[in-house]
């Protein structure tokens, strides 16, 4: 590429400009290249308050490592997303809210949604929230959980979501890390029929004696139940029955903390991490635009749940800074049929779908009873998140939902990255299917082997990025120190993806999975460590090891090998128990699926569990396990694969 400068446009919400393929090589030549005058242009698609005149400063060196985008600007995220379209669109259906039982949907407009949004921020702000507080978000999927990200969007206090799905001692420890002051939730959330008690789940996280920082719980009554409130908890409708439906916005420095999120890593509890206001929403409202080609009026729905960061970034974030019409789903896709994702689509007139992988294999595999009922012929996109997804369900997503008339944009990222980062742009990318295709503008990604040393052309290896684009993460909460260990450390001055990665030789990334001690079930991602240490809990468990394995539906299974406190006597009741344990203590999705008792696990001399090997037992994969002479008894190697579970 050459210095002359490439005209740069500027993408502009309220004008979507399709791009070619060409026009995507150059513009992202551009982006690498000219960084600072590409990152100033996207930067102007937002109100400042007060502009900004400084756009990057960033470098990946372990020690000193530095992230800032439009420093010195200031901006309200909730003003973006919301008042800024009130003058001309006031009337438009900004959410599509649909209940979990069919039939049940409403429409909340811009000027409905500030009003909520205002009245709920007047509320927090009379129980003392203000700039900079942490507040907890456990919530169904309702409107109000958007609401109350944006009214802590509004005040500048700092949310962190906690999916509904997650357990008492999951969302104690997540209060204790962000020492928050309140907690906002729901009498119960409502999933495939089922009901579940969320603020029975707080109320037993509060009752903990390490939960000493919240000062009140705010409930919504999301299904007109009497329920007795504790000493600090307040009903919603009765916090805001007399408040405002004007809210004054504070006005926030780029880099001050929109929100903190927790995921899960290879060792010990999980990160906090922290996205902040200017660079986030930037790089959300960019990649909205650019991968969906979203024009405003056009019915988006986005099938993820707001307590991941999909949810953050594409549900509510990134599609309300465009003026999009985004849609949020209570239930699930399957109840109470494969039919309802089409119901859902013709009734809404749905125009883009993005959902994950394991959504469209549990359709897929009911035959073709999601086609049933339902035309889909407002459906002009699909789009594919948080798993690689595999070239028979990404036909079927193809061919039976799209009818072979939609693209498929295939989106690689992670919560760290705020955004999509390896995506095709609906507008122009040739797709291979399972392949995330190519970089979005302003990311470098590239492969490594083993030592560090960058592999060139057609390869495979592990997936770093080079250098910053505005949506990165910028720390783990409490932990930056963590921070630089887990993601700049492994190589120099680059981005660690814990992601392995093939690159083809027409340049298309085709992405291979973790490399890391993480797995990736259902499109949710869990530390084996934290399984482990939920595991060893439970008072028959002496060890546990736990690895995934390939699962039809799920992408991979959690497959567990526990030796028993000795004298134990093994049982289809003690296995339940451990089952039932895990569940509880931690989530739901981290119940194992296969539990296989061992006299005791591979180890080598100094005591290390080689994990290798029982990964490969669990994928039944064990006719060339490797180097096993290092092992400090080899024999129990024989007797775990004799044992092995069926499957
Ligand atoms: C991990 C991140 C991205 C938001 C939801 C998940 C895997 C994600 C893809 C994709 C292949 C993918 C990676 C990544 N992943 N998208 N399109 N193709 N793999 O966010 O919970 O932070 O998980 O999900 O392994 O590292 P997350």
């Amino acid at each position: 590429m050459t210095s002359k400068s490439y005209a740069i446009p500027k993408f502009d919400h309220n004008n979507s400009t399709p791009l070619t393929i060409e026009q995507y090589h150059d513009l992202y030549q551009a982006s690498i290249n000219e960084p600072d005058n590409f990152w100033d242009i996207q930067g102007q698609r937002l109100d400042w308050t007060k502009p900004y005149t400084k756009v990057k400063d960033t470098r990946f060196n372990k020690g000193d490592v530095k992230i800032d985008w439009y420093a010195d600007g200031e901006l309200n995220v909730c003003t973006n997303c919301v008042d800024r379209h009130l003058p001309d669109h006031a009337d438009q259906s900004a959410i599509i809210w649909e209940a979990d039982s069919p039939g049940h949907s409403k429409h909340i407009n811009y000027q409905e949604l500030h009003d909520e949004i205002c009245k709920l921020a007047n509320g927090l702000k009379s129980l003392g929230v203000k700039k900079g507080d942490r507040v907890v978000i456990y919530m169904p999927m309702v409107p109000e959980a958007a609401y109350a990200m944006l009214a802590c969007a509004r005040l500048g206090a700092i949310h962190s979501v906690i999916f509904a799905g997650f357990s008492p001692h999951a969302i104690a420890d997540r209060i204790i890390d962000c020492e928050a002051k309140v907690v906002i939730t729901s009498d119960i959330s409502k999933r495939g029929g089922k009901s579940l008690p969320l603020k029975a789940n707080v109320d037993e996280a509060l009752a903990r004696d390490d939960v000493t920082t919240i000062e009140k719980t705010i409930v919504f009554n999301h299904d007109d139940t009497e329920m007795p409130l504790l000493d600090g908890q307040i009903w919603w409708h009765k916090l805001t029955e007399n408040c405002d439906t004007n809210c004054p916005a504070e006005p926030m420095n780029a880099e001050d903390p929109l929100f903190i999120l927790y995921t899960s890593g290879s060792t010990g509890q999980p990160k906090g991490l922290v996205h902040t206001t200017g660079g986030y929403l930037v790089y959300a409202s960019l990649t909205h635009q650019m991968i969906f080609d979203y024009k405003p009026g056009e019915v988006y729905w986005c099938a993820a749940d707001v307590g991941w960061v999909t949810g953050h970034t594409y549900i509510v974030y990134g599609p309300l800074a465009n003026r999009a019409t985004t849609v949020m789903f209570e239930g699930i896709p399957t109840y109470p049929d494969e039919r309802r994702i089409g119901q859902i689509i013709d009734n809404h007139n749905v125009n883009i779908l993005y959902t994950a992988p394991t959504a469209i294999r549990a359709l897929m595999a009911k035959g073709d009873l999601a086609a049933k009922d339902s035309h889909r012929d407002s459906l002009r996109l699909l789009g594919s998140v948080g798993e690689p997804i595999n070239p028979e369900a990404w036909q079927w997503y193809y061919e039976v939902v799209g009818k072979s008339r939609c693209p498929i944009v295939d989106t690689w990222w992670q919560t760290e990255t705020g955004g999509a980062m390896i995506t095709p742009l609906a507008s122009s990318t040739k797709l291979k299917p399972g392949s995330a295709t190519f970089p979005f503008f302003g990311v470098q990604p590239a492969l490594v082997d083993a030592e560090g040393n960058e592999l060139e052309g057609e390869n495979e290896g592990n997936l770093i990025i080079k250098d910053s684009w505005p949506g990165q993460a910028r720390t783990i909460h409490g932990d930056h120190k963590r921070f630089e260990e887990t993601y700049f450390s492994a190589y120099e001055n680059v981005y660690f993806t814990g992601d392995g990665c093939k690159r083809d030789a027409d340049g298309y990334y085709w992405i291979t999975g973790r490399v890391d001690d993480v797995l990736n079930v259902s499109g949710h991602r869990l530390g084996t460590a934290e399984i482990e240490s939920s595991l060893v809990a439970h008072e028959k468990v002496a060890e546990a090891a736990v690895v995934g394995y390939p699962h039809d539906i799920k992408g991979q299974g959690i497959y567990v090998y526990i030796t028993p406190i000795s004298g134990t006597e093994v049982t289809e009741e003690l296995t339940k128990s451990v089952r039932d344990w895990v569940r509880h203590d931690l989530s739901p999705i981290a119940t194992p699926d296969m539990i296989q008792w061992t006299n005791g696990l591979p180890k080598t001399r100094s005591g290390k569990i080689m994990r290798r090997i029982l990964r490969k037992i669990a994928a039944d994969d064990f006719a060339q396990l490797g180097d096993t002479s290092t092992l400090a008894d080899p024999s129990v190697v024989d007797s775990i694969i004799e044992n092995r579970l069926n499957r």
